[in-house]
């Protein structure tokens, strides 16, 4: 898409180096910047962001031109094993997130604060959000919650590292929340604009609203001047993002009802995987010309 202001961004001007020794160190384009962001909200144009846990999806996905990726901790659903993000820890995170900054030479990489790391006030926030920074290359942090983590993220910002919001629906907040529901229903609408107003009044440079109503979503985004960004909130915000794996057609068993599937690649790997073994069993693979002399 050409008229992509971050895109159009990217594939002009001076090439800058990645300083962690990723791919971007000796050429490739210009990063996406948190002002390029801004630039797509004003001109009305779509922000695209995935998940990515490792580097080879990071490199696939920001060689199709993804906007942002998200080092989230829904790794822990998705990689690690655990059935909720609760578990997940900052040393869980930050080998996965080095992996995919120093994968990328455009995308802009977001480093999710897990559960436990941020809570306890604005000096562990801080000090959770520099570890990402100075440990893994990634270029802004994102954290949960509206009103409540207003003074966490002011410190981040104050620090000079870009943070993203996230309201609506917060994982983190499954069990008080009371599960998978819905936010911004009804009266609800109310404590989510203000949520949205505390993020922006914060400083945070964009604005993550999971699993609320089309038409709250549009309210959010008329209210704000910072982006917003949709991950079950329909089409009324400034961009998109998915779970990887849950769009890729990997994850195993439901997908949110958002979630459009773009592929299939558990049945990918899952016929390869048979017919692999099959050839294995059967004497076919390998063959001479999958042999050394
Ligand atoms: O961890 C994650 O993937 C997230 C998104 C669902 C917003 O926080």
């Amino acid at each position: 898409m050409s008229e992509h202001p971050a895109r159009d961004a990217a594939s002009s001007g001076p090439v800058e180096t990645n300083p962690y020794g990723g791919a971007a160190a000796s050429s490739g384009p210009k990063r996406v910047r948190t002002r390029h962001f801004q630039n797509a909200k004003r001109e009305g144009i779509k922000i695209t962001g995935l998940t990515s846990y490792d580097q080879l999806t990071a490199r696939i996905f920001d060689e199709a031109g993804i906007d942002f990726l998200l080092v989230g901790d829904s790794a822990g659903n998705n990689v690690l094993g655990y059935e909720t993000t609760l578990p997940v820890t900052v040393d869980d995170l930050i080998p996965l997130t080095r992996a995919v900054a120093g994968a990328v030479t455009r995308a802009f990489v977001v480093a999710d604060m897990p559960f436990g790391s941020y809570e306890n006030g604005p000096e562990d926030a801080l000090h959770t959000a520099v570890r990402f920074m100075k440990e893994t290359g990634a270029h802004a942090v994102k954290l949960e919650g509206g009103e409540r983590s207003r003074e966490q993220i002011r410190r981040i910002v104050q620090a000079g590292i870009p943070v993203m919001g996230h309201i609506g629906y917060t994982p983190q907040s499954e069990h008080g929340l009371g599960g998978h529901v819905i936010q911004g229903r009804g009266e609800g609408v109310k404590q989510l604009l203000a949520d949205a107003k505390a993020v922006q009044d914060s400083g945070a440079f964009a604005v993550v609203l999971e699993m609320v109503p089309a038409d709250a979503a549009r309210q959010v985004t008329e209210l704000l001047d910072i982006p917003t960004i949709s991950v079950g909130a329909g089409p009324h915000t400034d961009g998109q993002l998915l779970v990887w794996t849950d769009w890729a057609g990997l994850t195993i068993g439901r997908v949110p009802k958002f979630v459009r599937q773009y592929a299939n690649l558990s049945g990918i790997l899952s016929d390869a995987a048979r017919a692999w073994r099959d050839d294995v069993e059967s004497g076919v693979y390998p063959n001479a010309e999958h042999s050394y002399e």
